[in-house]
């Protein structure tokens, strides 16, 4: 595991948010992409904080929505947050700040440990000048706008990051 500072891109970044069903499987999908394309070998995963949805497919509606945009998350299955993806992870991109605030918790714990050389935490809009401080709302409750909207900003945040790499 390496640290990332401002110039270099980690080698391993992990997309988080609640249920691991509707935005962070489309994060990692784009991010995916898009550091492929920028020429990045960037190892990239998705959970959620919570356990709710395990195993299951991401929602249908984000499922729509990226296919309509070339990102097809079909295969994907949602999994719970766990402890060791603090050591095996260097980056950890919260879509929100409850997301944010859980991590850091767990980390903190695992710091009480002993435990060093964790993943970084941030938020994901942290590089975003469009949409600095902001979360990715959660659709979940919402309709295909809201699933449009989640996209357009992880799309956003998601140049925003690998452009401070290149
Ligand atoms: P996500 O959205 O965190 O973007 O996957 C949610 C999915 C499910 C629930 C909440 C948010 N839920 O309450 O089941």
């Amino acid at each position: 595991m390496t640290t990332p500072n401002n110039h270099t891109a980690p080698q391993s970044v992990l997309m988080v948010c609640l249920g691991n069903i509707c935005r962070s499987p489309l994060a990692e999908e784009v991010f995916r992409q898009k550091s492929r394309q920028a020429g990045f070998d960037i190892k990239v995963d998705s959970c959620g904080t919570a356990h709710w949805h395990e195993v299951n497919p991401a929602d249908v509606r984000s499922r729509q929505v990226g296919k309509s945009r070339g990102y097809n998350i079909d295969q994907l299955r949602a999994r719970q947050l766990k402890n060791s993806d603090f050591e095996t992870f260097d980056l950890m991109l919260a879509m929100d700040k409850q997301n944010l605030a859980d991590l850091q918790s767990i980390k903190d714990k695992l710091t009480a440990q002993g435990k060093t050389n964790l993943a970084q935490l941030a938020l994901f809009s942290e590089q975003d000048a469009t949409y600095q401080h902001q979360k990715v709302p959660d659709p979940y409750y919402g309709d295909m706008a809201d699933f449009e909207q989640a996209l357009d900003l992880i799309e956003s945040m998601a140049d925003s990051w690998i452009n401070k790499w290149t």
